[in-house]
This record gives structure tokens, C-alpha cells and sequence, in this order.
């Protein structure tokens, strides 16, 4: 186990959304995510998460840190016909949600939009303002929690708790056998943006019971922390009625 974080600025955060070396990076990162076993995994967690929810009612999904949108579609497949209908909500800093990403949501059913903003402004902006905001069913995140270091990530899970149900994430592991596979995503044909945020990733990456330490302390959640595959580090936090 690599003992504290680092937290340095990973290069896809700095590079516009039409930068051809992003729009690579990005397409290494579902490779990267292949690898990393993240649609099993997330399906493990959100399946456990999702028992209770009710079939008859759509379910107000937010992902912060979202990227392009691929990932949850990916899952979106696989769950679909196990939930009720999605309106899915896909935070991230860039514009990034291509309309074939969209059209293909809406083919399952699911409806999605794009919501540009930057998490820290969205994580102090007062929830009672945009009463919508405060009663998200769900709200994932996946490889973005690791951006920020503990006390900002303190606030970040303060107002993500105040304004869902249930949260899930899954972020890099931080562990020397991850710390060495991510020296060798060049191996994947992953350009140099990719290989250079894959190990800055893992050393700000998570480990033991570290997320839930920063979540807020209220005694009606019941949480989750674990690790998943190789490299992966899952947390999952439920209000005591939906928990599972
Ligand atoms: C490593 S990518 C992960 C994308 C996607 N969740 C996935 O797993 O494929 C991190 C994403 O977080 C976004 N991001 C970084 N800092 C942000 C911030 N402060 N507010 C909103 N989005 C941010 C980036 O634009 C990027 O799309």
C-alpha cells in the first residue's frame, strides 16, 4: 500500500475538449476501463445499491465528473431492463456528451442531458436553491473523486450527501501493484496524456476505509468501502431506509 495521497493536476483536466490528444486520452480511458474490470464492478455495486428502488418510478441519476457519458451507457445496457425508467443527469466541466452517446440512451429508454459545471461550484452552491438538486436517487462517480484532495473532498461528499439517496464510486486503488500497471498502459496504446494521468491517478487514488472517514459522520447512512478487481476502490453510501 502506498501510504499518503498525492494530489497532482492530471493533463486531461487542462486540455479543451477538441484537443485531438483529449480525444484520444478518452478513448484510451475505456480501454482503461476494460482493463480495470469498471462496468462489472460498478454493476456489482449499483445493483446492490438499486434493490429497493421502485420500478414504477424514474429514477434521478447524477453522474459528477461524467466525461463523455460511455461508461454509465455501458452499464445502461446491462441494467436497463432490471430498472425503472432514467433520467440521467451527466456533470462534468467540458461539453462532452457526443449526440450518438445521446441517441443511444434515449433508445433504452433512458433520458439523459449534459450538465456543464464545475463540481466545486455545484458542491457550495446551497442545495435549498434548486430544490431538483437535493433529491437525487443516485449519484455516481467514477475515477474523479481522486482530483481533490481531503479537504476539499470533505465539502464535495458534504453536499453530494445532502442532496441524494444513495452515492456510489469507484475509484483507482492506491497499491504498489496498481501503482506499477499504471507504468504500463503505453501497452494498451494509450497516448502520453493517458500514461502520465494513469499514475498520478493511482498515487491520489484510495485505499482502507479513507472515503468514508470524510463522509459526513450522520448515523442515518449506512456505508460501504472495498476493494474491487485489481485496481479498483469501491465506496457506496446509502440513507438507513434505502441502504442495503
Ligand atoms: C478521469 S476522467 C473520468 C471520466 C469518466 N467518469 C470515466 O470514468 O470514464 C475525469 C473527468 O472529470 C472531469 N473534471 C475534472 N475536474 C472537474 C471539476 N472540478 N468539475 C467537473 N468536472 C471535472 C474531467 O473533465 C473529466 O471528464
Amino acid at each position: 500500500m502506498i501510504t499518503e495521497r498525492t494530489i497532482l493536476p492530471e493533463t486531461l483536466d487542462a486540455l479543451a475538449a477538441d484537443d485531438p490528444a483529449a480525444q484520444r486520452a478518452r478513448r484510451d480511458l475505456r480501454r482503461v476501463h476494460r482493463v480495470m474490470g469498471t462496468r462489472a464492478i460498478l454493476r456489482r455495486a449499483l445493483s446492490a445499491c438499486l434493490h429497493d428502488a421502485r420500478r414504477t418510478e424514474p429514477l434521478r441519476v447524477l453522474e459528477i465528473g461524467a466525461g463523455d457519458g460511455t461508461l454509465l451507457l455501458a452499464l445502461a445496457r446491462d441494467m436497463a431492463a432490471d430498472l425503472p425508467p432514467v433520467t440521467l443527469t451527466l456533470l462534468d466541466r467540458q461539453r462532452l456528451l457526443a449526440p450518438e452517446t445521446a441517441a443511444a440512451y434515449a433508445r433504452l429508454g433512458w433520458t439523459v442531458q449534459m450538465q456543464t459545471a464545475d463540481i466545486l461550484e455545484w458542491a457550495a452552491a446551497d442545495g435549498r436553491q434548486d430544490s431538483k438538486d437535493a433529491s437525487w436517487d443516485l449519484i455516481v462517480a467514477n475515477l474523479f473523486l481522486h482530483h481533490f484532495p481531503n479537504p476539499t473532498l470533505t465539502d464535495l461528499l458534504d453536499a453530494v450527501a445532502r442532496r441524494c439517496q444513495r452515492f456510489v464510486a469507484v475509484e483507482p486503488r492506491r497499491t504498489w501493484l496498481a501503482w506499477l500497471a499504471s507504468h504500463l498502459v503505453g501497452a494498451l496504446g494509450a497516448n502520453a496524456v493517458t500514461r502520465e494521468d494513469a499514475v498520478l491517478s493511482v498515487r491520489a487514488g484510495f485505499n482502507g476505509a479513507e472515503l468514508g472517514a470524510l463522509w459526513s459522520r450522520a448515523p442515518d447512512w449506512e456505508i460501504r468501502e472495498y476493494p474491487a478487481g485489481l485496481f479498483s476502490h469501491v465506496f457506496h453510501a446509502g440513507r438507513v431506509a434505502q441502504a442495503s
